[in-house]
């Protein structure tokens, strides 16, 4: 009795783990405005697929090497070949990246918790102008961002257990009650159907080659996938537990989640008149709309789901500082403190430097985009996908195929030779439709200095790997 009450819990804990690193600011802040940068139901259509076809099976495969190596995920690469290092390496650049700008948001989304307190909700014309006085204000957006590194700071330095996931436990079911309650709320206002109509009647006429790799980033951005956090998370998992079960689980709900975030906020936001394409402040924007609408109970909402959006952002930062921890401890030999400390450290002054470049910095230029947007487009539009492509052909082309059906099956069958259908869509599939996607966006994208130097980055550390 004792002993299954065991099992469920580690497996409960592995999957809220896993689930709160990739339900974050990529499900409720990002891919609202993707898509609503990007035409709507077209790209989600396009971006189902990519999931369901690509997301799931590279998830899966970076569960199968974290767990059968027990290692992290340079440290995994390694363990196979030498000549590999550079991808796991190019994991960690990533998460750097990422942090570079995920911080700056997770602190919007913290500050938004006192501003709904304190009468943001009061004057509701005003909403929209008041986020972009916050966001290009040069002081206030950063010390919110400071605050919201300090806690992931804390936490890591700590380990990740504890505190976090209790608070996991508890606020991502209100969010996902929330995101339930905002969108009953938005699809019975009038006017709502335009937005139904944009999220559900695909229109291919917009599609370029730019929608696909935004949808192939955003897939891989919103499952953690393509710089190793789900390898190092698999590392941790028992062999007795089914990857492609917890895979699937975790895929279904992220998407869950997404779509919620999608039905929450377009019928509002066609409801009262504004752009879809509005871009980063869609969320901060139509959801405390929607509560003003409600008196003085919205203001208490809107406060609790910004507590929730700011856990949902904790719980994916976290693992992406874990990524950087796990490197510098596992391969640089570094006690856990000093390697969480001076990651914060950079990760502070990425941090200032790209909310800053968002205001009174916005003059300043790399490659013809602001810091923010380097950051961001360099890891979305392609350090990961190619990411998800190297770990593709490495699972594919060197790791044993025993092993890893050893690994998927827990040395029992699968029904209908789906071993052999993901193995083969790794080795294959993925590799290629990958390649075909990331090229045809990169010959489509305004930033192609950006794309080079991208480009660039990967063969420099492709080169040294056997430094790294
Ligand atoms: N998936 C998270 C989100 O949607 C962000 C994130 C966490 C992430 N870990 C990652 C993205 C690893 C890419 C790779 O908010």
């Amino acid at each position: 009795m004792n002993q299954s009450r065991e099992n469920w819990g580690s497996r409960m804990g592995f999957i809220m783990a896993a689930a709160g690193s990739a339900v974050g600011l990529g499900n409720i802040w990002r891919f609202p405005y993707m898509a609503g940068a990007n035409g709507g139901s077209a790209f989600i259509l396009i971006y189902l697929v990519f999931v369901f076809i690509i997301g799931l099976s590279v998830m899966i495969a970076e569960f199968a090497v974290g767990r059968r190596t027990s290692l992290a995920a340079v440290g995994a690469y390694k363990h196979y070949s030498k000549r590999w290092t550079f991808a796991g390496v190019l994991g960690v650049v990533s998460a750097f990246f990422i942090m570079g700008f995920y911080p700056v948001v997770g602190g919007w989304a913290l500050a938004y918790v006192f501003k709904s307190l304190t009468g943001l909700l009061s004057n509701a014309g005003a909403i929209g102008d008041t986020f972009g006085a916050f966001i290009t204000n040069p002081m206030e957006p950063l010390v919110w961002m400071i605050i919201f590194l300090l806690m992931n700071v804390v936490i890591v330095a700590k380990g990740i257990s504890g505190g976090i996931e209790k608070a996991g436990k508890v606020l991502m079911p209100t969010l996902f009650v929330l995101l339930i309650l905002i969108a009953v709320r938005s699809v019975t206002l009038p006017g709502a159907s335009a937005g139904l109509a944009f999220l559900f009647q695909p229109d291919f006429s917009e599609v370029t080659g730019q929608t696909f790799l935004a949808a192939l980033g955003q897939a891989f951005f919103s499952l953690s996938l393509g710089m190793g956090c789900m390898i190092t998370y698999g590392s941790y998992l028992s062999k007795e537990e089914k990857l492609p079960n917890n895979a699937l689980i975790v895929t279904a709900l992220d998407t869950g989640v997404a779509l919620l975030a999608g039905i929450a906020i377009f019928p509002a936001l066609f409801a009262f008149g504004m752009e879809p394409a509005a871009g980063p402040g869609l969320v901060f924007v139509v959801v405390p709309s929607i509560f003003a609408q409600m008196g003085g109970i919205g203001t208490l909402f809107a406060a609790i789901f910004f507590v929730a959006l700011t856990v949902a952002a904790l719980t994916s930062s976290v693992s992406l500082m874990e990524v950087v921890a796990a490197y510098l401890i596992d391969q640089k030999q570094m006690d856990r403190k000093k390697a969480v400390y001076s990651t914060g450290f950079i990760m502070v002054i990425t941090g200032i430097l790209s909310s800053l470049s968002l205001g009174v910095m916005s003059g300043f230029t790399i490659l013809g985009v602001g810091v923010f947007d380097f950051f961001d487009i360099l890891t979305d539009k392609i350090f990961l996908a190619i990411g998800g492509m190297l770990l593709a052909i490495f699972v594919g082309w060197v790791v044993k195929k025993e092993d890893l059906r050893d690994e998927l099956t827990n040395g029992g069958a699968v029904p209908f030779g789906l071993f052999d259908i993901w193995y083969n869509v790794v080795k294959y599939v993925i590799p290629l439709a990958v390649a075909v996607v990331a090229v045809l966006g990169i010959l489509d994208i305004a930033q192609t200095g950006l794309m080079l130097f991208g480009l660039a980055v990967i063969l420099v550390l492709g080169i040294f790997s056997h430094k790294l």
